[in-house]
């Protein structure tokens, strides 16, 4: 049997309860023998700055680098908000995707039909709902140059962030966002602001002409930012593949998964560009959630979205679909059956611990596989 190689970044707040349920997951798809999974672990976040003063040592940049794919948590929390920026615990989420060239997000937000009332919006308009953010991650603002605050020595700062985009990064998330609409329901929603933003007039033009030249038989639409924040709240099930910039998908892909009922159930996979040789790609698996340090350490966070996620890592790094539809389905057998956290409970239903979910899906998905 194939053995594959995962590196797990737990990192901080829920990051390592949500994690704990995964690797429950991985021990027992190994043992069973279903895919057998070598699993390293290493420090992120404020865990690797408390260790080694930086939010990735180089040795655990090496193992991510070396792994078939990487599980991350979340990093982050007050207790280093005061450390220095360039080792803020998010620095070693933003290290990963650069170093690693992840440059697509894939950000599935999916309504399960039990849980269609505890999203904010009415039943209707989110029942059914399965829509797709592909988001650019390795571009845009969040590593535009210059990227500082300069003193202007008159008693004012001047804090400058730089949004860019090259026609190449534009063309190579166009092309993720299009094949994956193909397998779908065949239309693709383009997102940016070209009507104040330099860098938008560009996606719009790079995007239309490569639908032109290489998708014309998909649906193509495009729509300012700001309005389809608004139609994502007003009409969600209008939409099958959203393609956006960085900053953009990271705001709309948290506004997208209040609609699915919590922040707690969104999965993401973060991909590189496949190398034709041997057909593998960088990636790195992450629920869309933080680490949301108010909950943190009390075993009631949702392990939902990092469950998905390693449903993602085995249809996206090992070409295990079957097995991820059945993580998938696993997770609706449980809140079908109305097991539900404390996020996803409402007023009336009691509520389970992070482990309890856990071990109530890992329960379906052995029932499912025996
Ligand atoms: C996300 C997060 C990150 C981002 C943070 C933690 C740097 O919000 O993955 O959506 O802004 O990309
Ligand atoms: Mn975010």
């Amino acid at each position: 049997m194939t053995s594959y190689k995962l590196f797990v970044l737990p990192g901080d707040g829920i990051g390592p309860e949500v994690m704990a349920e995964v690797e429950k997951i991985l021990a027992w798809l190994s043992e069973a023998g279903v895919v057998r999974f070598e699993v390293e672990k290493g420090l992120v976040g404020g865990a690797a700055y408390d260790a080694h003063g930086m939010a990735i040592s180089e040795a655990d940049m090496d193992r991510a680098k070396a792994a078939d794919a990487v599980l991350f948590g979340a990093v982050g929390g007050p207790k280093w908000d005061h450390v220095p920026y360039d080792v803020r615990p998010e620095a070693g989420l933003l290290r990963l995707r650069k170093e690693l060239e992840l440059f697509a997000n894939l950000r599935p937000a999916i309504c399960y039909p039990a849980l269609a009332d505890a999203s904010s919006l009415k039943r209707e308009l989110v029942e059914g709902l399965d829509l797709m953010i592909v988001r650019e991650l390795t571009g845009g603002v969040y590593f535009g140059e210059p990227k500082e605050i300069i003193d202007l020595g008159n008693g004012q700062k001047r804090g400058i962030d730089t949004q860019v985009y090259d026609t190449y990064e534009i063309e190579r998330i166009g092309r993720v966002a299009f094949d994956l609409a193909r397998k779908r329901r065949n239309k693709v929603t383009s997102s940016e602001k070209r009507n104040v933003m330099k860098s938008g007039v560009l996606w719009h033009e790079v995007i239309s002409a490569l639908h032109t030249r290489e998708y014309p038989d998909v649906t193509l639409e495009h729509q300012l930012a700001d309005a389809l924040g608004m139609q994502l709240v007003r009409r969600p099930k209008q939409f099958d593949v959203i393609v956006t910039d960085n900053l953009f998908g990271d705001m709309l892909s948290d506004v997208a998964s209040m609609l699915t009922g919590s922040l707690g159930m969104l999965p993401s996979a973060s991909l590189g560009e496949k190398n034709p040789r041997t057909e593998t790609r960088k990636a790195l698996y992450e629920p869309v959630h933080g680490s949301a340090p108010d909950i943190a350490g009390k075993g009631i966070a949702n392990p939902i979205a990092m469950i998905g996620s390693l449903g993602m890592a085995l249809r996206y790094s090992f070409n295990l679909g079957d097995l991820a539809d059945r993580v998938e389905q696993a997770i609706a057998g449980v809140l079908a059956k109305g097991i539900r956290t404390g996020d996803i409970a409402g007023d009336a239903t009691e509520s389970v611990s992070t482990a309890q979910m856990g071990d109530a899906i890992l329960a379906e998905l052995q029932a499912a596989l025996a």
